[in-house]
């Protein structure tokens, strides 16, 4: 049983002064069933636990805030040593270091000590769930999940698909692509908590043939996500229309091969016209905004209000290592700033939205995580809107909650992460 401030969201926030899209309790208690996993209450401190409490193990996080844990829709887990890699735009970043890093992933030794050490990070900046782009080496999804199940994570993952325009050694073919992902499929999909992901890297990395290959893997198996990069970089734009000409524009290829549904998480989603704009609204598929990727890798200020106004799913991420940060107070605090520079508003609650209820529901995993309620699995995080000096002090003239999470947002990262369950 937990005891802190509790805060869980029920719905999208609206405005700023929509509190009813949450619920918050002062001195509240997360009862938890050890043998499940499970939230069994939320309630009250004061109400009274009920039954017998002897055997009960209580840990006190107040003054803290509890909340469900953060879910990263959108991260590379071959790009932990990529981070901060000096380089111009995209394609030059991707060919110059993450093309060649990603090669490492082939010897399984070095994929499950990342592997190993990339978990660490996530739970050590409070995110419980992510959606992760493995290499293209099978070797790599087995580190992923293994590392994944012994820590009984929620995990969605998937080797990347990609036979083209990267180097042989990152390089697999329409049909091993194909056989890959169904062995994948098969030895990890619905194990534990492990999730796979149909993975095709993003239209410039696939031929027609293996893009095919996707499409069939996507009818095989409908229940599955899909994770692919769209619209991110004009030069991007420009090379996946001129590879396939006959598509109309880029959401196209993507549509045209069926990849496009509820399950579908396209990161990026920047440049996008009008008509594609239609096309993932109207498909439920979701766009993931990346603002301390899209920001450092220079691709351009994701339009959130024109997705939104258009009906389209959004959801927020790290894109670690294009993202420069595993923190997602770090990627909301700069995604706050993207929409400022666009002249629109991202109201603190809808920030807090986003990082729990907001990204379950674009993964479509809300029946099971981002909000604290009984029957959900007990994936939980505890913040410390004091942890450094300076936001300690910042704490004395803050009076309200939404002025803390805009705190914590502004300031927070790693070290305000008190404890992740
Ligand atoms: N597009 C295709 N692959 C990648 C990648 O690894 N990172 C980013 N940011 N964009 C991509
Ligand atoms: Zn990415």
């Amino acid at each position: 049983m937990l005891r802190g401030r509790v805060l869980s969201f029920l719905s999208e926030p609206q405005g700023r002064d929509d509190h009813a899209s949450y619920r918050y309790i002062e001195d509240g208690a997360v009862v938890i069933d050890a043998s499940t996993g499970r939230i069994l209450w939320v309630r009250e401190w004061g109400d009274g636990p009920g039954g017998d409490l002897r055997f009960v193990e209580i840990v006190d996080h107040r003054p803290h805030l509890i909340m469900a844990g953060f879910i990263d829709p959108h991260i590379h887990f071959p790009q932990m040593q990529v981070i901060g890699a000096y380089a111009g735009a995209l394609l030059e970043w991707l060919n110059t270091y993450t093309f060649v890093e990603e090669q490492r992933f082939g010897d399984l030794e070095h994929s499950t000590r990342i592997a190993s050490r990339f978990f660490d990070e996530l739970i050590r900046h409070g995110t419980t769930t992510a959606a992760a782009y493995c290499s293209v080496h099978p070797q790599s999804v087995d580190a992923f999940f293994t590392e994944a199940a012994r820590r009984d994570m929620l995990m969605v993952g998937g080797k990347v698909m990609m036979d083209r325009n990267a180097p042989p050694g990152l390089c697999d073919t329409p049909q091993s692509g194909y056989d890959d992902t169904k062995a994948g499929i098969a030895k990890w999909h619905g194990k534990g908590r492990a999730h796979y992901a149909i993975t095709p890297r993003f239209a410039i990395t696939s031929t027609h043939e293996q893009m095919a290959m996707a499409e069939a893997l996507a009818q095989e198996f409908p229940d599955l996500h899909i994770q692919t990069h769209v619209s991110e970089n004009l030069a991007e734009i420009a090379y996946a229309n001129e590879l396939f000409p006959n598509y109309g524009d880029y959401v196209g290829i993507y549509e045209k091969f069926h990849l496009l549904g509820p399950k579908t998480l396209l990161g990026h989603c920047i440049h996008l016209s009008h008509r594609e704009t239609e096309v993932i609204a109207e498909t439920r598929s979701v766009a993931v905004f990346c603002p301390t990727s899209n920001l450092f890798i220079g691709s351009g200020l994701f339009d959130y209000e024109r997705q939104h106004q258009h009906g389209v799913r959004i959801a927020t991420a790290t894109d670690v290592g294009g993202g420069s940060s595993y923190s997602m107070l770090r990627t909301m605090d700069e995604g706050y700033k993207v929409l400022q520079l666009r002249g629109q508003r991202l109201t603190p609650f809808r920030s807090f939205y986003h990082l729990t209820l907001g990204n379950a529901r674009a993964m479509s995993l809300d029946d099971r995580i981002g909000s604290l309620a009984p029957g959900k699995e007990a994936d939980i995080v505890v913040l410390d809107s004091g942890a450094t000096p300076q936001m300690k002090l910042r704490m004395e003239t803050v009076h309200s909650l939404e002025q803390e999470l805009f705190l914590l947002q502004t300031c927070g990262d790693d070290r305000a992460i008190v404890e992740t369950y």
